[in-house]
């Protein structure tokens, strides 16, 4: 797999776009593409090394484009740890961004919530994570920058920066620590019990190897959770994948204000 001549060929289709931030688009969140200027496309089939995006809601497609005068590559589409059990299905499009220029990565995704406040439709920003798969995507790396530092993983200054958007654009922000399960069963009521005594707010399938990868990377990273349902037990709603992928809808609005709100600050 050679990220170089993947990177090459990206830049020689790009016209001129020079991506400073990455976006990986989560399950029922792909429409934010709509928002690109100028924007250019490749299938993850056409890009070396990338996965072929498996759940519904996932596009498996690379765009370049510019919001607000930001030039950003997204990936829409991401591979989860529990279709291939490979955790790092995602390293190479995240090396990739950074190959490209890309300085940040947002991560986006749908989660279940611990947090009574935080409904279904709302958004929360990740302060910190929980791997509760004991399992790491850099497993098998050998140089030394595989001891990564997870402190501070959820960069504070752009978590500033979210805030200060949601309240210009009266957008109610919650805030919270993501735990990762591995799925793709939902989780059990005592399992959520348990997550929430560890301190989780919010439980997902995915982000946490991508925020691995993209500190290896150098990246700075935020992620943005679309609350889809809350977490298993404390309603009575059978969880669902299409229960996800509506809610996510609704969440949608709001996090396109604050991601388009995000790189028109960065201009
Ligand atoms: N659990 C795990 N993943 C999820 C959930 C959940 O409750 N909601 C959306 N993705």
């Amino acid at each position: 797999m050679n990220i170089t001549k993947t990177v090459e060929l990206i830049q020689s289709r790009s016209k001129g776009l020079k991506p400073k931030i990455g976006i990986i688009l989560g399950s029922g969140l792909g429409s934010f593409v709509d928002v690109l200027e100028h924007p250019i496309s490749f299938s993850y089939d056409d890009l070396d090394g990338f996965p072929a995006a498996g759940v519904s809601g996932h596009e498996g497609k690379l765009y370049l484009g510019n919001v607000k005068g930001t030039d950003i590559a997204i990936l829409q589409g991401r591979v989860h740890y529990y279709e291939s059990g490979i955790p790092d299905e995602m390293l190479i499009p995240i090396r990739t961004l950074a190959g490209l220029g890309c300085e940040t990565l947002i991560l986006t995704n749908a989660a279940g919530s611990l947090v009574e406040e935080a409904t279904p439709g709302s958004v929360m920003l990740l302060t910190d994570h929980i791997n509760f798969t004991g399992v790491s995507p850099l497993f098998g790396e050998k140089e030394i920058s595989r001891f990564v530092d997870m402190v501070d993983a959820y960069d504070p200054a752009i978590r500033l920066t979210f805030h200060k958007i949601a309240e210009d654009n009266g957008i109610k922000l919650h805030e919270g620590v993501y735990m990762w399960f591995c799925g793709p069963n939902f989780e059990t009521p005592a399992e959520i019990r348990a997550a929430r005594i560890m301190g989780a707010d919010a439980v997902g399938m995915s982000i946490v190897p991508e925020v691995i990868l993209a500190r290896h990377a150098g990246l700075n990273v935020a992620a943005l959770s679309v609350i889809t349902n809350m977490a298993a037990g404390m309603d009575n709603e059978v969880l669902s994948h299409k229960q996800t992928m509506e809610n996510a809808n609704i969440g949608v609005k709001d996090l396109k204000s604050l991601l388009v709100g995000f790189l028109e600050s960065y201009s």
